[in-house]
């Protein structure tokens, strides 16, 4: 069964995401078309749509000391924060809204990092509910666009990194300002001018067109398969949503630092 869509306008709830992540985990072909076109292992579960190359450049700009604090933010099921901690050493801590997502985080952890090393927490891109100045790097992979505003989540990621930890966003922005295509929730986002306002320092937003050129193979791939099940059939709604307002957006990549 499908979930009902929130209004236009209105940002999806905890609950939403819950029922979303409840269809994911019974599809049995969303994550291997997912893994498949964005170049992922088969063990590696996102709902971000970063690719395996996309990991690779965030881990690197992260510049993660080995048994440092990494923060996953708005993790959802926390694939791409597990991976960079097995890649880094890094300790992982992952927050999300979803306790749903949080569960399904936890066993991929256990399969993928030593016991101890990843702790999960539910809590909000606004109100993580962590220690402030503890962390050395934060990630926050294809969900600050859904903070309100996103400037305040950038204040709170400001507020969780020790002084020199590092910062990795990916979102999309407007092409060009006040475009009707562009849904409310991306028009409110403004990496460069909002990571400035948050305090951060060395703040460099780039725009990645091979990162969206991969997006479009992968929802031109979703809208051909056939006999969809709940998750699937997401998936594709949010692909044709994606198809028809694509020039209207672009990929965007932030880094920063705290000061
Ligand atoms: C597109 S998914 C990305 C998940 C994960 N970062 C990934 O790339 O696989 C967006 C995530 O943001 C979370 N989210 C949305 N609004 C949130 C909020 N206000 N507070 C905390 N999490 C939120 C959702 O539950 C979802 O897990």
């Amino acid at each position: 069964m499908t979930m009902d869509k929130p209004a236009a306008t209105a940002l999806p709830g905890a609950d939403y995401f819950d029922q979303w992540y409840a269809d994911i985990a019974g599809s049995t072909s969303r994550d291997a078309v997912v893994a498949r076109l964005l170049g992922l292992p088969a063990h590696l579960r996102s709902t971000g749509l970063l690719t395996w190359q996309g990991i690779a450049e965030v881990t690197d700009r992260l510049r993660l000391p080995r048994g440092g604090l990494l923060l996953d933010i708005g993790c959802g099921r926390a694939g791409y924060g597990i991976e960079i901690a097995h890649r880094t050493g890094a300790r992982l801590i992952g927050v999300d809204f979803s306790a749903t997502a949080l569960r399904q985080a936890e066993s991929a952890a256990m399969e993928r990092l030593p016991a101890g090393r990843a702790e999960f927490h539910v809590g909000t891109l606004l109100e993580t509910g962590l220690p402030g100045a503890a962390a050395d790097a934060l990630m926050c992979v294809d969900a600050v666009q859904f903070a309100e505003p996103p400037l305040a989540a950038l204040h709170e990621f400001r507020r969780l990194l020790k002084p020199g930890g590092r910062l990795a966003l990916t979102c999309w922005e407007a092409v060009g300002p006040g475009d009707p295509l562009v849904p409310p929730r991306i028009s409110a986002v403004h990496l460069l001018r909002d990571l400035t306002r948050a305090g951060f320092a060395d703040v460099d937003v780039r725009e990645r067109p091979d990162w969206r050129r991969a997006e479009r193979t992968l929802w031109e791939a979703v809208a051909a398969q056939c006999d969809p099940d709940a998750a699937m059939l997401a998936l594709q709604e949010e692909g044709r949503r994606s198809l028809e307002t694509f020039g209207s957006l672009r990929r965007v990549f932030a880094t920063a630092t705290a000061p």
